[in-house]
């Protein structure tokens, strides 16, 4: 296939140089959105007088037709032409003729790039979106059931305070329902088109660029034709925030890996999601989350690599910008697939309530509350603090916890205690005290779970 720039050229391009300029082997993904907005700028050309009315309806009745040829599986895209754009040129001259040939008046390619990313991005943002939507509701469904769910909360991965399953949840949609605010900060922020701006200088045709933006449900054009053309700032800010969405998910399967792992026992991660051993018939391991908590190292290099492509790059088009394209879309493929697997996998989990619960009263999770339990008979925290210490110390000593210790024995460490600290230290006192904004105790809960629900109900 020719190229679309001969006419300047005597010598032949280098057949290594030829391979290595080419992009054809990942732009092809792009189709779609190269024949959108195609018809785009034609059905505009044709508005503006700078096209015929005929011309028009036989460029996009062949583009259309190249479409469905490709959607069909009737047209493949071989290596033939450089990029998508001039695949999609050069079929549409061959089926169409002459009038094909005008179908690039008043565009450029650099334009034109620039529009068939953005819309891809564009489309990838919102379904990440919705993908984060799904994983949400999962979380939800999993802290309706498990508000009396005890386990303990770490710090340092030691034990600290008794939580329940629905507040631990409770963390991750706070960090996944920001990672959808970031989504709608991005459509926001990038929805305007490049379309019409040219090689960079826009052009001399009396171009509609408000009406190519309004087809294609931008907000409007962008306002400088230079950084239309060179601007990814977007795909730099989509690809911050599928790393921010790779690091918790990432936090999340370290969790769950260890939730599983023959020490703890909290958590099942079902068979659909796990793999065994080919040598130790024994094991059942969790693979797809550390293959989850593994990839995010490939998207935060997506990332990197952009930022540094487009560092050194003078205004305005400069073919390093090229490179945008495989990071971008391993990066898009990647998490994409690690939401609809990891969402499968936190559904299908099941819950050791028991293994959880006595690991919540072994760790001394109730040290705190038997301090704030001798404060309330009138001794001054500090006091309080060394006191209990001196008791979890004689408890470590007897193999034993606050709560399992006779009377006799708390009174001589303190007068101070009665029979009522065995409630006070109890695991659902424990909790159910905990009634601050954000904290476990069920009224505290119940209340960010309806705010949870309201919010998913009008964020469809
Ligand atoms: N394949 C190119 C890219 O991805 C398309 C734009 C080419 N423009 C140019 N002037 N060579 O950036």
């Amino acid at each position: 296939m020719a190229q679309l720039w001969g006419g300047r050229f005597t010598g032949e391009t280098d057949q290594l140089a030829y391979e290595f300029n080419a992009s054809i082997s990942f732009d092809k993904r792009l189709f779609s959105q190269d024949i959108e907005g195609s018809i785009a700028h034609v059905t505009m050309l044709a508005k503006q007088g700078i096209l015929t009315p005929a011309e028009k309806e036989r460029i996009i009745e062949g583009l259309e037709g190249i479409r469905g040829d490709l959607d069909a599986g009737r047209l493949e895209i071989d290596n033939k032409c450089e990029d998508i754009h001039s695949f999609v040129e050069a079929h549409l001259i061959e089926r169409i003729g002459d009038a094909g040939k005008k179908l690039h008046t008043g565009r450029s390619r650099n334009d034109q790039v620039a529009l068939d990313m953005r819309l891809y991005t564009r489309a990838q943002v919102r379904e990440t979106d919705r993908l984060l939507r799904d994983l949400l509701q999962v979380i939800l469904d999993v802290m309706e059931e498990n508000m009396e769910t005890y386990m303990p909360g770490f710090t340092h991965l030691q034990k600290a305070q008794p939580i329940t399953l629905a507040h631990h949840y409770g963390a991750y949609f706070e960090m996944f329902k920001r990672d959808r605010q970031r989504m709608s900060d991005i459509y926001r922020r990038m929805n305007y088109c490049p379309l019409g701006a040219g090689a960079l200088a826009g052009t001399t045709y009396p171009l509609d660029r408000e009406f190519t933006a309004s087809m294609m449900e931008f907000a409007g054009p962008t306002l400088n034709s230079m950084d239309s053309v060179s601007d990814r700032d977007y795909l730099i800010e989509f690809l911050a925030a599928l790393s921010t969405i790779m690091m918790h998910l990432s936090r999340f399967c370290e969790e769950i890996i260890i939730w599983n792992s023959n020490e703890y026992q909290f958590v099942e991660i079902d068979d659909a999601y796990s793999t065994g051993s080919s040598i130790m018939p024994q094991k059942k391991n969790p693979d797809i989350a550390e293959l989850v908590r593994g990839k995010t190292g490939r998207v935060y290099g997506a990332l990197m690599s952009l930022l540094t492509t487009m560092k050194g790059i003078p205004l305005a088009y400069n073919k390093d910008m090229q490179e945008d394209k495989e990071v971008a879309f391993d990066a898009m493929d990647t998490v994409r697939n690690c939401l609809v697997l990891f969402t499968g996998m936190l559904g299908t989990m099941k819950f050791k309530k028991e293994r959880m619960a006595e690991s919540a009263m072994n760790g001394f999770t109730n040290a705190t509350d038997a301090a704030d339990y001798l404060v309330g008979k009138g001794v001054p925290f500090r006091d309080a603090h060394g006191i209990i210490g001196r008791l979890v110390l004689y408890c470590i000593e007897k193999n034993t916890a606050i709560d399992r210790l006779s009377m006799e024995e708390l009174k001589a460490i303190s007068d101070k205690f009665e029979s009522d600290i065995y409630d006070a230290v109890s695991l659902k006192t424990c909790v159910e005290k905990r009634l601050t904004a954000g904290a476990p105790g069920p009224a505290a809960m119940a209340n960010v779970i309806q705010k949870h629900k309201a919010y998913l109900q009008e964020s469809r």
